[in-house]
Protein backbone atom coordinates (compact mmCIF):
# COMPACT_ATOMS: atom_id res chain seq x y z
CA UNK A 1 0.00 0.00 0.00
CA UNK A 2 2.84 2.40 0.99
CA UNK A 3 4.43 2.13 -3.08
CA UNK A 4 1.23 4.05 -4.76
CA UNK A 5 2.91 6.76 -6.23
CA UNK A 6 1.30 10.14 -5.22
CA UNK A 7 1.46 13.24 -7.33
CA UNK A 8 1.54 16.64 -6.09
CA UNK A 9 1.53 20.40 -7.63
CA UNK A 10 2.62 23.56 -6.18
CA UNK A 11 3.14 27.15 -7.30
CA UNK A 12 6.52 29.42 -6.47
CA UNK A 13 5.49 32.08 -4.18
CA UNK A 14 7.07 36.02 -4.85
CA UNK A 15 7.38 38.03 -1.43
CA UNK A 16 5.66 41.70 -0.87
CA UNK A 17 7.56 41.58 2.59
CA UNK A 18 10.53 39.34 2.76
CA UNK A 19 12.23 36.63 4.98
CA UNK A 20 15.30 36.99 5.09
CA UNK A 21 17.23 35.58 8.17
CA UNK A 22 16.47 32.75 10.78
CA UNK A 23 15.67 32.83 14.69
CA UNK A 24 16.80 29.18 14.12
CA UNK A 25 18.25 28.04 11.01
CA UNK A 26 17.66 24.11 11.53
CA UNK A 27 13.43 24.94 11.84
CA UNK A 28 13.59 27.83 9.45
CA UNK A 29 11.80 29.55 11.97
CA UNK A 30 12.04 32.64 10.30
CA UNK A 31 13.46 36.19 12.15
CA UNK A 32 10.22 38.07 10.33
CA UNK A 33 7.08 37.51 9.34
CA UNK A 34 6.69 37.66 5.27
CA UNK A 35 3.50 37.86 2.70
CA UNK A 36 3.45 37.11 -0.46
CA UNK A 37 1.43 35.76 -3.63
CA UNK A 38 1.76 32.63 -5.47
CA UNK A 39 2.27 32.48 -9.45
CA UNK A 40 -0.45 30.54 -11.40
CA UNK A 41 1.33 29.73 -14.54
CA UNK A 42 4.74 28.87 -12.60
CA UNK A 43 4.20 25.38 -10.73
CA UNK A 44 6.67 22.00 -9.47
CA UNK A 45 4.75 19.21 -10.11
CA UNK A 46 6.30 15.58 -7.94
CA UNK A 47 5.59 12.60 -7.52
CA UNK A 48 6.76 10.14 -4.38
CA UNK A 49 6.17 6.61 -4.01
CA UNK A 50 7.98 4.79 -1.00
CA UNK A 51 9.59 1.75 -2.18
CA UNK A 52 10.10 -1.67 -0.64
CA UNK A 53 13.42 -2.21 -3.12
CA UNK A 54 15.28 0.89 -2.31
CA UNK A 55 18.25 1.49 -0.56
CA UNK A 56 18.39 5.12 -0.22
CA UNK A 57 16.03 7.82 -1.13
CA UNK A 58 16.36 8.67 -5.19
CA UNK A 59 15.29 12.43 -6.42
CA UNK A 60 15.16 13.05 -10.23
CA UNK A 61 14.72 16.81 -10.80
CA UNK A 62 13.95 17.64 -14.61
CA UNK A 63 14.83 14.41 -15.67
CA UNK A 64 18.30 15.05 -13.87
CA UNK A 65 19.41 12.19 -11.47
CA UNK A 66 20.59 14.28 -8.27
CA UNK A 67 22.93 13.54 -5.87
CA UNK A 68 24.77 15.88 -2.74
CA UNK A 69 23.03 18.46 -0.60
CA UNK A 70 20.26 18.70 -3.02
CA UNK A 71 19.59 15.31 -2.22
CA UNK A 72 19.71 15.10 1.30
CA UNK A 73 17.82 18.28 1.65
CA UNK A 74 15.09 16.40 0.43
CA UNK A 75 16.02 13.05 2.20
CA UNK A 76 16.16 15.23 5.25
CA UNK A 77 12.17 15.86 4.88
CA UNK A 78 11.57 12.46 3.65
CA UNK A 79 12.97 11.03 6.72
CA UNK A 80 10.58 13.42 9.23
CA UNK A 81 7.22 12.11 7.55
CA UNK A 82 9.15 8.58 7.65
CA UNK A 83 9.60 9.33 11.78
CA UNK A 84 5.99 10.49 11.87
CA UNK A 85 4.45 7.72 9.90
CA UNK A 86 6.63 5.23 11.51
CA UNK A 87 8.15 3.23 8.30
CA UNK A 88 10.77 2.43 7.26
CA UNK A 89 11.03 2.84 3.46
CA UNK A 90 13.51 5.22 1.24
CA UNK A 91 11.25 6.82 -1.53
CA UNK A 92 11.62 7.50 -5.18
CA UNK A 93 10.65 11.36 -6.08
CA UNK A 94 10.44 12.67 -9.35
CA UNK A 95 10.11 16.33 -9.58
CA UNK A 96 9.17 18.70 -12.47
CA UNK A 97 9.38 22.67 -12.74
CA UNK A 98 8.09 24.38 -15.71
CA UNK A 99 10.15 27.15 -15.10
CA UNK A 100 14.37 27.48 -14.68
CA UNK A 101 15.39 26.09 -11.06
CA UNK A 102 17.73 27.67 -8.35
CA UNK A 103 17.66 31.73 -10.30
CA UNK A 104 15.41 32.96 -7.77
CA UNK A 105 12.00 32.21 -8.81
CA UNK A 106 11.44 30.13 -5.85
CA UNK A 107 11.83 26.67 -7.21
CA UNK A 108 12.66 25.46 -3.42
CA UNK A 109 9.20 26.94 -2.25
CA UNK A 110 7.15 24.97 -4.60
CA UNK A 111 9.65 22.25 -4.28
CA UNK A 112 9.54 21.88 -0.73
CA UNK A 113 5.36 22.17 -0.57
CA UNK A 114 4.81 19.93 -3.47
CA UNK A 115 7.01 17.42 -1.96
CA UNK A 116 5.72 17.57 1.26
CA UNK A 117 2.05 17.41 0.41
CA UNK A 118 3.13 14.14 -2.19
CA UNK A 119 5.39 12.34 0.78
CA UNK A 120 2.99 13.17 3.38
CA UNK A 121 0.04 11.63 1.17
CA UNK A 122 1.88 8.92 -0.01
CA UNK A 123 3.17 7.90 3.75
CA UNK A 124 -0.25 7.50 4.85
CA UNK A 125 -0.38 10.48 7.09
CA UNK A 126 -3.26 12.99 7.57
CA UNK A 127 -1.69 15.76 8.96
CA UNK A 128 -4.04 19.00 10.14
CA UNK A 129 -2.94 22.14 7.67
CA UNK A 130 -0.63 23.77 10.05
CA UNK A 131 1.17 20.71 10.92
CA UNK A 132 1.53 20.71 6.77
CA UNK A 133 2.50 24.26 6.94
CA UNK A 134 5.30 23.77 9.73
CA UNK A 135 6.68 20.54 7.81
CA UNK A 136 6.99 22.03 4.92
CA UNK A 137 8.96 25.14 6.27
CA UNK A 138 11.50 22.60 7.73
CA UNK A 139 12.75 22.04 3.93
CA UNK A 140 12.73 25.35 2.96
CA UNK A 141 11.25 28.08 4.92
CA UNK A 142 9.36 29.91 2.07
CA UNK A 143 7.91 27.01 0.91
CA UNK A 144 5.28 27.41 4.27
CA UNK A 145 3.31 30.34 1.75
CA UNK A 146 3.22 28.01 -1.26
CA UNK A 147 0.54 25.78 0.29
CA UNK A 148 -2.33 27.95 0.95
CA UNK A 149 -3.57 29.87 -1.88
CA UNK A 150 -3.51 33.45 -3.34
CA UNK A 151 -2.12 35.63 -1.00
CA UNK A 152 -0.72 34.68 1.84
CA UNK A 153 0.98 35.78 5.70
CA UNK A 154 3.89 33.36 6.88
CA UNK A 155 3.02 34.48 10.97
CA UNK A 156 7.37 34.10 12.13
CA UNK A 157 6.44 32.30 15.65
CA UNK A 158 8.88 31.57 18.25
CA UNK A 159 8.27 27.69 18.32
CA UNK A 160 7.70 25.02 15.70
CA UNK A 161 4.07 24.96 15.92
CA UNK A 162 3.77 28.79 15.70
CA UNK A 163 5.43 29.58 12.26
CA UNK A 164 3.27 28.46 9.98
CA UNK A 165 1.19 30.43 6.94
CA UNK A 166 -2.24 31.19 6.28
CA UNK A 167 -4.14 32.81 3.26
CA UNK A 168 -4.89 36.27 3.49
CA UNK A 169 -7.09 36.39 0.50
CA UNK A 170 -7.83 34.04 -2.09
CA UNK A 171 -6.27 33.87 -5.72
CA UNK A 172 -9.82 35.31 -7.44
CA UNK A 173 -9.61 38.49 -4.71
CA UNK A 174 -7.36 40.52 -6.63
CA UNK A 175 -6.09 40.24 -10.20
CA UNK A 176 -2.57 41.50 -10.01
CA UNK A 177 -0.12 40.59 -12.57
CA UNK A 178 4.03 39.58 -11.91
CA UNK A 179 6.05 40.48 -15.15
CA UNK A 180 9.19 38.60 -14.29
CA UNK A 181 11.71 40.19 -16.08
CA UNK A 182 14.20 37.47 -17.10
CA UNK A 183 17.89 38.38 -17.22
CA UNK A 184 19.53 35.05 -16.00
CA UNK A 185 18.82 32.04 -16.07
CA UNK A 186 22.04 30.71 -14.34
CA UNK A 187 22.03 28.98 -11.17
CA UNK A 188 22.69 31.15 -8.14
CA UNK A 189 26.58 31.22 -6.61
CA UNK A 190 25.38 31.84 -2.92
CA UNK A 191 22.21 29.52 -1.79
CA UNK A 192 19.43 31.30 0.15
CA UNK A 193 20.15 29.22 2.49
CA UNK A 194 23.85 30.46 2.86
CA UNK A 195 22.64 33.94 2.48
CA UNK A 196 19.86 33.84 5.42
CA UNK A 197 23.00 32.88 8.07
CA UNK A 198 24.46 36.27 6.72
CA UNK A 199 21.85 38.76 7.94
CA UNK A 200 23.02 39.19 11.24
CA UNK A 201 26.48 40.47 10.05
CA UNK A 202 24.62 43.30 8.40
CA UNK A 203 24.39 46.31 10.36
CA UNK A 204 21.05 47.02 9.00
CA UNK A 205 19.25 43.93 10.02
CA UNK A 206 18.37 44.89 13.34
CA UNK A 207 16.44 48.23 12.35
CA UNK A 208 14.81 46.20 9.52
CA UNK A 209 13.60 43.73 11.71
CA UNK A 210 12.38 46.67 14.02
CA UNK A 211 10.00 47.81 11.31
CA UNK A 212 9.05 44.92 9.63
CA UNK A 213 5.57 44.57 11.99
CA UNK A 214 4.56 48.12 10.44
CA UNK A 215 5.27 46.54 6.98
CA UNK A 216 3.02 43.78 7.56
CA UNK A 217 0.17 45.50 8.86
CA UNK A 218 0.43 48.28 5.81
CA UNK A 219 0.74 45.18 3.18
CA UNK A 220 -2.12 42.52 4.59
CA UNK A 221 -4.23 46.10 4.60
CA UNK A 222 -3.12 46.47 1.53
CA UNK A 223 -3.96 43.42 -0.11
CA UNK A 224 -7.47 43.20 2.18
CA UNK A 225 -8.56 46.57 0.53
CA UNK A 226 -6.58 46.07 -3.23
CA UNK A 227 -4.86 49.25 -2.06
CA UNK A 228 -2.42 49.05 -5.07
CA UNK A 229 -0.64 52.37 -4.21
CA UNK A 230 -0.03 50.98 -0.54
CA UNK A 231 0.94 47.87 -1.56
CA UNK A 232 3.75 49.33 -4.37
CA UNK A 233 5.43 51.68 -1.85
CA UNK A 234 5.73 49.12 1.03
CA UNK A 235 6.41 46.53 -1.52
CA UNK A 236 9.59 48.54 -2.82
CA UNK A 237 10.49 49.74 0.21
CA UNK A 238 10.87 45.88 1.82
CA UNK A 239 12.70 45.03 -1.55
CA UNK A 240 15.04 47.68 -1.02
CA UNK A 241 15.28 47.02 2.58
CA UNK A 242 16.32 43.55 2.16
CA UNK A 243 19.08 44.26 -0.72
CA UNK A 244 20.90 46.51 1.60
CA UNK A 245 20.52 44.36 4.06
CA UNK A 246 22.46 41.53 1.90
CA UNK A 247 25.00 44.09 0.55
CA UNK A 248 26.10 45.14 3.59
CA UNK A 249 26.83 41.84 5.12
CA UNK A 250 30.36 40.32 5.63
CA UNK A 251 30.85 39.16 3.00
CA UNK A 252 29.26 41.48 1.09
CA UNK A 253 26.38 39.63 -1.27
CA UNK A 254 24.98 41.15 -4.41
CA UNK A 255 22.76 39.63 -6.48
CA UNK A 256 22.05 41.97 -8.27
CA UNK A 257 23.43 42.33 -12.11
CA UNK A 258 23.47 45.64 -14.16
CA UNK A 259 20.38 44.67 -16.18
CA UNK A 260 18.90 44.37 -12.65
CA UNK A 261 19.03 48.07 -12.18
CA UNK A 262 18.18 48.98 -15.11
CA UNK A 263 14.76 47.54 -14.95
CA UNK A 264 14.39 48.91 -11.77
CA UNK A 265 15.04 52.12 -13.04
CA UNK A 266 12.41 51.17 -15.88
CA UNK A 267 9.87 50.88 -13.28
CA UNK A 268 10.48 54.35 -11.95
CA UNK A 269 10.19 55.92 -15.21
CA UNK A 270 6.83 54.23 -15.54
CA UNK A 271 6.12 55.79 -11.20
CA UNK A 272 6.01 59.23 -12.72
CA UNK A 273 3.43 58.79 -15.86
CA UNK A 274 1.11 57.11 -12.88
CA UNK A 275 1.30 53.69 -13.96
CA UNK A 276 0.21 50.97 -11.74
CA UNK A 277 3.22 49.29 -11.11
CA UNK A 278 5.91 48.44 -9.03
CA UNK A 279 9.54 45.87 -8.57
CA UNK A 280 10.34 43.68 -5.89
CA UNK A 281 13.31 41.55 -6.09
CA UNK A 282 14.33 37.96 -4.96
CA UNK A 283 17.20 36.21 -4.11
CA UNK A 284 18.50 36.72 -7.41
CA UNK A 285 18.93 39.35 -10.51
CA UNK A 286 15.46 38.85 -11.99
CA UNK A 287 13.52 41.16 -11.03
CA UNK A 288 9.45 40.92 -10.63
CA UNK A 289 7.43 44.15 -11.66
CA UNK A 290 4.08 43.43 -10.42
CA UNK A 291 0.90 45.76 -12.08
CA UNK A 292 -2.75 45.71 -12.49
CA UNK A 293 -4.06 43.81 -15.76
CA UNK A 294 -5.23 46.57 -17.76
CA UNK A 295 -1.53 47.73 -17.99
CA UNK A 296 0.05 44.66 -18.44
CA UNK A 297 0.92 44.14 -21.88
CA UNK A 298 2.34 47.71 -22.15
CA UNK A 299 4.45 46.97 -18.91
CA UNK A 300 5.72 43.54 -20.22
CA UNK A 301 6.23 44.71 -24.65
CA UNK A 302 8.58 47.41 -22.58
CA UNK A 303 10.40 45.12 -20.28
CA UNK A 304 11.28 42.82 -23.29
CA UNK A 305 12.63 45.46 -24.90
CA UNK A 306 15.47 46.35 -22.66
CA UNK A 307 18.61 44.98 -23.06
CA UNK A 308 19.59 41.73 -21.14
CA UNK A 309 15.84 40.86 -20.53
CA UNK A 310 15.66 37.07 -21.99
CA UNK A 311 12.14 36.90 -21.72
CA UNK A 312 9.32 38.09 -19.60
CA UNK A 313 6.43 35.46 -18.02
CA UNK A 314 3.09 36.97 -16.80
CA UNK A 315 1.75 35.42 -13.80
CA UNK A 316 -1.70 36.00 -12.23
CA UNK A 317 -2.26 34.89 -8.30
CA UNK A 318 -2.39 31.43 -7.73
CA UNK A 319 -4.24 28.91 -5.95
CA UNK A 320 -2.92 26.46 -3.17
CA UNK A 321 -0.52 23.11 -3.42
CA UNK A 322 -2.85 20.37 -4.71
CA UNK A 323 -3.16 16.27 -5.02
CA UNK A 324 -3.37 15.40 -8.73
CA UNK A 325 -3.85 11.94 -8.15
CA UNK A 326 -3.84 9.37 -5.36
CA UNK A 327 -4.71 5.91 -5.52
CA UNK A 328 -4.42 5.70 -1.72
O1 LIG B 1 12.79 30.05 1.57
P1 LIG B 1 14.16 30.45 1.15
O2 LIG B 1 15.22 29.92 2.07
O3 LIG B 1 14.42 30.08 -0.30
O4 LIG B 1 14.30 32.05 1.26
C1 LIG B 1 13.56 32.95 0.49
C2 LIG B 1 14.24 34.27 0.49
C3 LIG B 1 13.64 35.32 -0.42
O5 LIG B 1 13.12 34.75 -1.59
C4 LIG B 1 14.76 36.29 -0.82
C5 LIG B 1 12.57 36.15 0.29
C6 LIG B 1 11.25 35.46 0.49
O6 LIG B 1 10.59 35.80 1.48
O7 LIG B 1 10.84 34.65 -0.35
Amino acid sequence: MLTNPVTATAHPNIALIKYWGDLNPILHIPANGSISMNLAELFTQTTVSFEQSLEHDQFTLDGKHISGPSLERVSKLLSRVRHRAGIGLYARVESNNNFPTGVGMASSASGFAALTLAATQAAGLELDEKDLYCLARTGSGSACRSIPGGFVEWLAGERDEESYAYSIASSEHWDLVDCIAVVSQDEKLVSSSQGHALANTSLLQASRLADAPRRLDICREAIRQCDFSALAQVAEMDSNLMHAVMITSEPALFYWKPETVRIIQEVQSMHKVDLPVFYTVDAGPNVHVLCEPEVCKEVADTLSQLPGVSQVLQCHPGGPARIENSTI
